[in-house]
């Protein structure tokens, strides 16, 4: 998959852009401000149809307007994604698309940007989103249990919330809520899994063969569920809610044995953010015989030289790049590749 073109209208701060990419490397360069962040995002909202970097898209409407419209190519299939806030449209091949999976099956993205540290130092609630967001594209039925797991959370703990939840009502919350939360576990441990032993190898590589990762996954529930959530029943009465479950999952990583937050150093912890990543890339990569698209975002100037290489190192070499900088003084001569200047 190659992003050959991109185009913007009323997207952030373009009125009106258009840019070109070739394979492999491109550089995107410019002062703050100018829009590189936005120019990745539009090509993973074009190619994904989500913004890696809000939740939701009525930020990148440029102020004032009330549509934008992103127009790509990308391995020989036109791409277009027209939003407002009363309606999007879809375009594959300039046929309107209901059904998304087609559209959504011609590339996976994945992006490195500074705040991914959070990954390693900011709550759970960030790392089950980073397995949520990965568990969403190779596995069909990730989004479904998720779904009606969280349907089932929200509604049981509205009832725990009233004055006095009937036994028989919260039962029939608990039934689903035990039938997706043991499959997401399911799903997550073997994401973790998966992700474990090719997160451990880039840390070793980036980190010069010195540094150990261990990725464990720490479910919010035990083996019988259903159990334990009957054992809890007192304490959810006392709090009001559910206080067990897959929403308290978290991802532990640990770098020697001991937990990456707070004890690795600062550096490690970086580290450990960029091989969360390229794990995540090289599952994406396995699973669909074709490397993500990889959006750069401003790290390589917070990163030692010795890590910088050895991270372009473990880039995978087929896989296109777009990587933004303020400068390029940090690039060695092997990296080529058409420079973009905003
Ligand atoms: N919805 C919007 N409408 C207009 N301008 C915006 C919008 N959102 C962000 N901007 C502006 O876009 C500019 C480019 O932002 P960004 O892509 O983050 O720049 P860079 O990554 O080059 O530092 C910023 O000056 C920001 O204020
Ligand atoms: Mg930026």
């Amino acid at each position: 998959m190659n992003l050959r073109d991109l185009q913007l209208r009323n997207f952030r701060c373009f009125a009106s852009y258009a840019a070109e990419f070739a394979p492999g490397f491109n550089f995107i360069v410019g002062p703050n401000g100018r829009g590189k962040t936005t120019l990745l995002e539009a090509a993973c909202v074009l190619l994904r149809l989500q913004s890696q970097r809000s939740t939701n898209l009525a930020p990148a409407l440029r102020l004032g307007e009330r549509s934008f419209v992103l127009v790509g190519h990308a391995s020989d299939h036109r791409l277009q994604f027209y939003y407002s806030a009363l309606r999007r449209k879809v375009a594959f091949d300039g046929v309107e698309q209901r059904d998304l999976a087609e559209y959504l099956s011609l590339a996976r993205v994945v992006s490195f940007a500074n705040h991914d540290l959070d990954l390693v130092r900011g709550p759970a609630e960030l790392r089950r989103r980073y397995l949520d967001f990965i568990g969403a594209q190779i596995d069909v039925r990730y989004r479904p249990a998720l779904r009606a797991y969280e349907r089932a959370l929200r509604s049981r703990n509205a009832l725990l919330k009233s004055a006095h939840p009937r036994p028989r009502e919260l039962a029939a919350y608990t039934e689903p809520l035990v039938r997706s939360g043991n499959l997401l576990r399911e799903l997550r441990s073997a994401i973790v899994r998966r992700l474990a032993p090719r997160a451990a190898e880039s840390q070793r590589q980036i980190g010069g063969g010195q540094e150990m990762l261990g990725l464990e996954y720490a479910p919010g529930s035990e083996e019988d569920f259903a159990a334990q959530l009957a054992r809890a029943r007192a304490e959810e009465t006392r709090l009001r809610l559910t206080t067990v479950g897959p929403h308290r999952d978290d991802l532990r990583l640990l770098v020697e044995g001991r937990p990456a937050a707070p004890f690795a150093s600062e550096g490690q912890q970086r580290t450990t953010a960029l091989a969360l990543k390229l794990a995540q890339a090289q599952i994406f990569a396995e699973n669909f015989g074709a490397p993500p698209l990889l959006l750069i975002d401003d790290i390589f100037g917070e990163l030692d030289a010795a890590r910088r290489n050895a991270l372009l190192g473990c880039l995978p070499n087929e896989a296109q790049k777009l990587v933004t900088a303020t400068s390029l003084a940090w690039r060695e001569g092997n990296l080529e590749g058409p420079i973009l200047r905003l």
